[in-house]
């Protein structure tokens, strides 16, 4: 019966393996074709290990996502990865793991305030909000991207608890000055790295430095496990509280289908429950349920494995753009500028369009998008004006002028591992005859 099973489970792998090259191969870029901003890189492994989970039909988190958790942790230099359903959701975790009782007068409780960046992805933010604590926006640099750290020490009261941010589009941000100010001050340091896997600072990976990290696995980002995301720590207690609130908020920590791995399931005297409830259904935190399935998991091992190549291909990709562009269009643009520690792993090429370059972004990214060239925006631009947070409470420290900037000039298009030379050099094209068009005028 095993055996049958074992063998009818390898023709079903060995079909998909055909199914792939028939149905999957990428083909070489032609004019016309369209350029997306990212998307998914795979062959036939992550066909093949999935259908293999599918097939396991375990549906929840099993073996590959015990698999996926602990090769991700090492490929982070991390201890612990938690893998969950978004990157929005690992952000979710993260922070709300920061209000768990476990950390005593550290925790951040409502009222409190957390510094971010007000250009930001939206649920880097949104979880501050969710927990009750209140953002606190510093502006962003128009040429990295990423938080201006000239007021960040007055945004700095008797509340912050905690600074949450991203390295945005892989270019990593500052990390000894914000990791030393956070220790300085007891801070909790939560690094987005959403758009940034593989990115370093000073020769280490970004996400290692604050006291928790998450990524996100969207299919246009640097590997993928459909949705998906994770959050990274080292910190036992940190891990604890994430995996509670990822969890349902449970306090037992067994992996689906275990029990008893504590040794006193029914020895527990917690909360005003009577001795021996349950330790599985003994909850120590107001949780969610933000897990991933296996079949999720088994596309992520394999994506892993090829996330260096994914890294140094994105690498190439916008290093060959940036010496096209920035040579023959500086003058029009703001180009994307990275710390002197910095190695990005980039999720895109940014543009700035200076305010006299005859052109607006907006005329631009209408020229490109016809040509079939996808164009993003920098997420929320100035979130404060986003309609979403209008009436919510935060607050602003300095001008947030560069984000107004980055609202009305900046975007960005992509760089991922699917694009080649050819699609490389029709946008360096386009952008070149859209510029030139202009300039004669
Ligand atoms: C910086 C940042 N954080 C969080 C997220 C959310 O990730 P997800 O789409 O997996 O929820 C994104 C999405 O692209 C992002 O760019």
């Amino acid at each position: 019966m095993e055996s049958d099973s074992f063998a009818i489970r390898k023709k079903i792998l060995d079909l998909t393996r055909e199914f792939y090259a028939v149905a999957h191969k990428p083909a070489a870029f032609k004019k016309g074709d369209k350029i997306r901003y990212a998307g998914r890189v795979f062959d036939d492994k992550e066909l093949t290990s999935l259908v293999d989970a599918s097939l396991d039909f375990w549906l929840t988190a099993g073996r590959y996502s015990l698999r996926f958790e602990k090769e991700l942790a090492a490929y982070m230099g991390h201890k612990h990865a938690l893998f969950v359903n978004s990157g929005s959701s690992a952000n979710l975790v993260a922070l709300s793991a920061l209000t768990s009782p476990l950390f005593g007068q550290r925790r951040i409780k409502p009222g409190d305030e957390v510094i971010t960046c007000a250009t930001s992805f939206p649920t880097t933010v949104n979880p501050i909000l969710q927990n009750g604590a209140v953002p606190v926006f510093l502006d962003a640099e128009v040429d990295t991207c990423n938080m201006d750290l000239t007021h960040l020490e007055e945004a700095l009261t008797s509340k912050t608890k905690a600074v949450m941010v991203a390295h945005t589009l892989g270019n990593p941000f500052d990390l000894d000055k914000l990791s030393s100010f956070c220790k300085e001050h007891s801070l909790f340091l939560v690094e987005d790295c959403c758009d940034a896997l593989g990115a370093k600072w000073d020769n280490k990976m970004v996400g290692t430095f604050g006291d928790v990290a998450t990524l996100s696995f969207y299919p246009a980002h640097h590997i993928t496990t459909g949705e998906g995301g994770a959050v990274l720590t080292s910190s036992a207690l940190i891990k604890r509280a994430a995996e509670s609130m990822r969890d349902w908020g449970r306090d037992c920590w067994c992996a689906p289908g275990e029990e008893n791995t504590c040794s006193k399931r029914f020895g527990w005297k917690l909360g005003d429950l009577p001795f021996g409830y349950d330790h599985k259904y003994t909850y120590s935190h107001i949780g969610y349920n933000l897990k991933a399935t296996d079949m999720q998991a088994a596309v992520g091992c394999e994506q892993l494995k090829k996330a260096d190549a994914f890294v140094a291909a994105r690498r190439k990709n916008h290093a060959y753009l940036l010496k096209a562009l920035s040579s023959s269009f500086g003058s029009c643009f703001i180009m994307p500028r990275s710390l002197a520690k910095a190695n990005p792993s980039p999720f895109g090429f940014v543009l700035t369009v200076r305010d006299d370059a005859g052109f607006t972004r907006d005329e631009l990214t209408a020229c490109l998008e016809k040509a079939g060239i996808a164009t993003r925006l920098v997420f929320a631009g100035n979130i404060t004006k986003q309609p979403a947070y209008k009436n919510k409470q935060f607050r602003v420290v300095g001008e947030l002028t560069g984000s107004d900037t980055i609202m009305n000039n900046t975007f960005w298009f992509g760089v991922y591992p699917g694009l080649e030379k050819a699609s490389l050099d029709f946008i360096i094209g386009t952008i070149g005859s859209f510029v030139k068009s202009r300039q004669k005028k």
